[in-house]
């Protein structure tokens, strides 16, 4: 059997469609619905409750939609609010990325001592120890919130020396002497592009966990043991939906994406009516 409908993606913002590419590579016969919560972004330094609410809102869109699925590629919204989505939106399955990244983490770890770097309320809400800890209790869990890290990837500054700078101020010193952790979580829709900095701040020997590749993996595997691939779709296709600036989400969202977003795809929605 044959599942065409599409697949629903949600983030705080553009930050998510890393985990949208991660997907269109992984599943190129599904089609995705993506919606990008940019006029309320950044989630990752609101409350708890604030996100729950706003994230709701938006994933009922998706729902309205006709998704079989929803991938809540936000870790942010994915620590705080992952139980309550999948309670509100049943019995649509719904998957977020903090578990996939604490189940790689833990088989890259040698030495039982993992970093996840994130934003401050993934970072508060404590959801990858968590989650890290209900796989295997003997680990040790250091988390160091990389605000900046965000505004950086949406300035396009990748590569940048202050990119690099911010990195080594933010990392250097965690992963110095012989209790440094061996493997680190990249606990951030944002922090994928900046991949080549982190690596310089933490030398070579750290394992990089990806959430984006890991909750694609994820998907793919639920899909499959659902039965609700699409297993006759010619190509992956994808459309947008964001809260604010259809111009901005293109141009920016490009970084994220790694290709291309033509403006014609977004389409400007109001979650607040
Ligand atoms: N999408 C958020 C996350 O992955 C980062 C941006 C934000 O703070 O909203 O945590």
């Amino acid at each position: 059997m044959s599942d065409p409908r599409p697949i629903g993606v949600f983030d705080s913002g553009m930050g998510g469609l890393t985990v949208l590419r991660a997907l269109g590579q992984r599943l190129p016969r599904e089609t995705f619905v993506y919606l990008g919560d940019t006029a309320r972004l950044p989630y990752g330094t609101k409350s708890a409750e604030t996100v729950r609410a706003y994230a709701l809102q938006a994933t009922r869109l998706l729902i309205a939609e006709g998704v079989k699925m929803v991938v809540i590629a936000c870790n942010t919204a994915s620590a705080v609010a992952l139980e309550p989505l999948a309670e509100a939106l049943a019995p649509v399955p719904v998957i977020g990325v903090i578990e996939p990244g604490a189940r790689a983490a833990v088989a890259a770890t040698r030495n039982r001592r993992i970093a996840v770097i994130a934003t401050e309320g993934t970072v508060k809400g404590e959801a990858y120890p968590r989650a890290i800890h209900a796989l295997k209790g003997e680990m040790s869990v250091v988390q160091r919130p990389c605000q900046v890290f965000v505004a950086l990837a949406e300035e396009g500054w990748t590569e940048s020396s202050v990119t690099t700078e911010a990195a080594q101020r933010y990392l250097g010193s965690l992963f110095e002497g012989a209790a440094a952790p061996d493997t680190i979580v990249l606990g951030c829709t944002h922090f994928p592009v900046l991949a080549a900095a982190i690596r310089q701040a933490i030398g070579a020997d750290v394992a990089v966990v990806d959430s984006a590749e890991t909750t694609a993996a994820a998907v793919a595997e639920a899909l499959e043991a659902k039965g609700m691939s699409n297993e006759t779709g010619r190509a992956s296709s994808m459309r947008f939906f964001a809260t604010d600036s259809p111009e901005r989400f293109a141009r920016v969202g490009a970084i994220f994406l790694g290709r291309p977003i033509d403006l014609a795809d977004v389409e400007l929605i109001d979650l607040r009516s």
